[in-house]
């Protein structure tokens, strides 16, 4: 006889449609709930994934007993709130990224998996495409010497998402392009570099193109249409060099707006003592992405990597499961989640102070 489904339930009609997508790919699963304020929205989800029961706010849905585990793809001002509830009703959870808007905030969230023994995970599913994992096992196997040095970046050139939505609330969101795509390649690159332990960081920020009203994404969807109530009130990009532990350095820049010729374009570049890697994405392209640069003999040699398009989320909800059906280590996870919100926050805090702050002392 098959195991019986685990039965999720997805909070959060935007980006909730890629959990959405991602648990229908897995057979043991099945969604049996959905909550988000935006009705019309919610319901078209609902019909399409053939969800059979439908709320309005959170609390009903966690209040549903035969629900396992939850999805929380809310603003990020309510991963807190939300994910709090929903461990202590009993549900194991997939949070978001950012895994909240600052380090205190984190740290309660994952003190509450650990108390309550539920199980904690965070969608960087970045780290599935096929070129980061490429570049992951090279480092892992040595294949580029020492990894010195990296740059992480996601340049748009107009990709505000939602102006005057929540996303440009410092108070909703926690921070602008830094914390909502910054975090995505900040991940990638120290995956990518085997997880290097951060010690210091200097960032600055700019707000010059969003406070003139300009840079909104055309045509983006959004929960809360534009000038609908927040001003700009968070950067439009930032810029910080991490230093990482043996002397190694990391460049970060994440920006929504920019005057560039970049559309929407993010990449990691990885400079080892015996060679190097760069994977350089433009609209999300998952294939044609990966460069690799060594010797062969005395020759200098650049290859391109035959890459297979992955699509991350499915591999992020796969291995959620597996971590609550077989107790598989769950990675990325709540922790893992807090270590980048611990870099963004020194960030931050580094370019208000206007000088280097220290992590972890
Ligand atoms: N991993 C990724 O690539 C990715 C992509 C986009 C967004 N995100 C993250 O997902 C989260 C949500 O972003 P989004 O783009 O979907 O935002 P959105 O504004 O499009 O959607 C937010 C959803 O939350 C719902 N919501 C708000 N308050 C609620 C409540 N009290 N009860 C129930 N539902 C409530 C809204 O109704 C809406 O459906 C953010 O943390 C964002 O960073 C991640």
């Amino acid at each position: 006889m098959p195991e019986e489904q685990l039965r999720v339930g997805v909070i959060g009609c935007g980006a909730g449609i890629f959990h959405l997508e991602g648990y229908a790919q897995e057979p043991r699963v099945r969604t049996v709930a959905l909550a988000g304020l935006d009705t019309d929205r919610c319901d078209q989800l609902a019909t399409r994934f053939g969800v059979e029961r439908r709320y309005g706010d959170y609390h009903e849905l966690l209040a549903q007993d035969d629900i396992d585990a939850v999805s929380v793809v809310v603003p990020n001002n309510l991963h807190l709130p939300v994910v709090t509830a929903a461990l202590e009703a009993g549900k194991h959870v997939l949070v978001e990224k950012p895994l909240a808007r600052n380090t205190a905030e984190g740290e309660e969230m994952v003190a509450t998996a650990k108390r309550t023994g539920k199980l904690l995970g965070i969608a960087f599913q970045r780290r599935n495409r096929h070129d980061v994992r490429i570049v992951r096992d090279l480092v892992e196997q040595g294949e580029l010497g020492r990894v010195y040095y990296g740059k992480a970046y996601w340049i748009r050139r107009s990709g505000i998402p939602g102006w005057g939505s929540w996303f440009t609330s410092k108070e909703a969101a926690g921070g602008g392009p830094l914390i909502d795509l910054g975090v995505h390649v900040l991940d990638m690159a120290l995956y990518a570099m085997g997880n290097p332990t951060v010690t210091a960081v200097s960032g600055i920020t700019f707000a010059e193109i969003g406070p003139q009203g300009k840079g909104n994404w055309p045509g983006r969807r959004s929960s809360m249409p534009a000038g609908a109530g927040h001003q700009y009130e968070v950067e439009d990009l930032a810029v910080a060099l991490l230093r990482l532990e043996d002397g190694r350095a990391l460049e970060l820049e994440a920006s929504w707006a920019t005057y560039t010729e970049m559309t929407d374009e993010f990449g990691i570049q990885l400079y080892g003592s015996k060679g190097g890697a760069k994977i350089h994405a433009k609209d999300y392209a998952e294939v044609g992405t990966l460069q690799l640069f060594g010797d062969i003999g005395d020759t200098a040699v650049d290859s391109t990597p035959r890459l297979r398009a992955a699509h991350g989320h499915a591999a992020i909800i796969h291995d959620f499961v597996s971590a609550i059906r077989d107790g598989a280590p769950l990675s990325p996870s709540g922790e893992e989640g807090l270590e980048r919100v611990r870099i963004i926050d020194a960030i931050y805090r580094s370019a208000e102070l206007g000088h280097e702050v220290q992590i972890g002392s």
